[in-house]
């Protein structure tokens, strides 16, 4: 699974038509899962008879939406519009030739053709069915018309089919959908104008949360602003973002990959996973240390001395910084209340950084949780650019534009 790192954070809707080979999607929902994508699931009703809302449900761990109108559910009936808005790619796999005509005609009878029309995602079909309807002039004729549409079209397998007979027609294995569904959603990311296209992007936000028992954890005030602004600015120039999220309550920024993560464990091991990086902005306030020996049920105050064990936390940046590759830009982040420069100077060498963003969290608004910043940012070749207090949301746009587009404070906009 070479392409799966590309497939975090994607939001998949699946599309499952009444086709026999409709039994294989509840591996496909697998594999998307198993890459840490997120999966909804829209059938027509006739593809329940091939597999069960039930199954692509439990696979998906998400509800699967058949009709457009569900009696008693106030609301239901607006979900065609939220799925489409929702999905980054709208796979229908099996399509029957019967749905494949309603696709053509605009028909609206069903969850599923009614997302098709209002779907604002690229699409993408694999047509399954008996070798003689497959070759069928009517079929040919609709397929091309939705590839002339845009929609990509994966062409069914030459092989054993269900009638018996060997001929073209067979829904391809899961693995190979998956993969030309990420191969696609490459291809269209790299399409994407903006000077960050093609690039791949990890930022991280908010803090991290260390168990101490069930019920109490270590962990700081971050609000993950800072990091979410530097998401939508990365996102907006064009690159592929991948947003590792502490615990926040913020909205997912406009075509950024969110993954959430609790602890720093959580986020290390997010952040690893993810490959092919060109940069990374490590903007979370990462928790230092973490319980010796968390506790599966809550401490009792009685006969607890009120000392707590801890032990450090993986410095993230560090294990980044020391298989950084060439051609890859690193940003940390210093909160520095005192001998900011300096230290921060230091945090930049040691981590293998090519630019670090001091803060201080006791100026006037300045830190966690304002909607403003001051920073000064630190280059690995010496150079040292002092921003005016800025909304996070400029102070992030200056970041790309300095640090990761390396212009010079003369070549950007005027700042406030
Ligand atoms: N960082 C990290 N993993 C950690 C701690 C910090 O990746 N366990 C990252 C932060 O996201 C930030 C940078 O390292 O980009 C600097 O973090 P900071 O906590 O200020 O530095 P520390 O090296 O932890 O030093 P200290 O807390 O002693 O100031």
């Amino acid at each position: 699974m070479a392409e799966s790192n590309h497939m975090t954070g994607r939001r998949i809707l699946l599309g499952v038509t009444g086709g026999i080979a409709a039994y294989k999607t509840a591996e496909l929902v697998r594999q998307f899962k198993r890459a840490g994508a997120e999966v909804r699931v829209v059938m027509t009703p006739d593809a329940g008879r091939f597999v069960t809302p039930l199954t692509l449900g439990t696979l998906s761990e998400n509800e699967v939406h058949v009709k457009i109108f569900l009696e008693n559910k106030a609301g239901s009936w607006t979900k065609h519009v939220a799925l489409g808005l929702w999905a980054d790619l709208f796979l229908v796999a099996p399509l029957t030739a019967q749905t494949l005509s309603k696709l053509v005609d605009g028909a609206c009878d069903s969850m599923l053709t009614a997302v098709a029309l209002t779907a604002r995602c690229p699409i993408m079909v694999c047509p399954a069915m008996d070798h003689d309807m497959y070759i069928h002039p009517a079929v040919r004729s609709n397929l091309n018309t939705l590839t002339e549409r845009g929609v990509t079209v994966m062409e069914a397998e030459h092989g054993e089919l269900a009638s018996g007979l060997i001929g073209q027609g067979r829904l391809p294995a899961p693995e190979a959908i998956f993969e030309y569904a990420s191969a696609l959603l490459i291809r269209l990311a790299k399409q994407r104008g903006g000077p960050l296209a093609g690039k791949r992007v990890v930022v991280t936000a908010g803090p991290t949360r260390e168990r101490i028992d069930p019920v109490r954890f270590i962990s700081n005030h971050s609000t993950g602003t800072m990091g979410f602004e530097l998401a939508r600015a990365a996102a907006r120039r064009g690159a592929d973002v991948v947003l590792v999220a502490g615990p926040v309550s913020l909205e997912t920024p406009e075509g950024v990959r969110r993954v959430d993560v609790e602890s720093t464990d959580d986020m290390h091991r997010a952040v690893m996973s993810q490959h092919d990086v060109d940069i990374v902005i490590m903007s979370a306030a990462v928790t230092d240390f973490t319980p010796a020996q968390p506790s599966d049920s809550k401490l009792k105050k009685e006969g607890a001395d009120g000392a707590l064990e801890l032990a450090r936390t993986t410095d993230i940046l560090a294990d980044l910084g020391s298989g950084k590759k060439d051609g890859q830009t690193f940003v940390g982040f210093a909160l520095e209340t005192d001998n900011g420069l300096e230290n921060a100077r230091g945090k930049l060498e040691r981590k293998n950084l090519d630019w670090i963003v001091l803060n201080n969290p006791k100026e006037d608004g300045a830190g966690f949780g304002t909607g403003t910043n001051r920073v000064t940012l630190l280059a690995r070749d010496g150079r040292t650019v002092d921003l005016p207090l800025l909304p996070k949301a400029e102070v992030a746009e200056a970041i790309l534009e300095l640090a990761v587009l390396n212009k010079a404070l003369e070549d950007l906009d005027p700042l406030a």
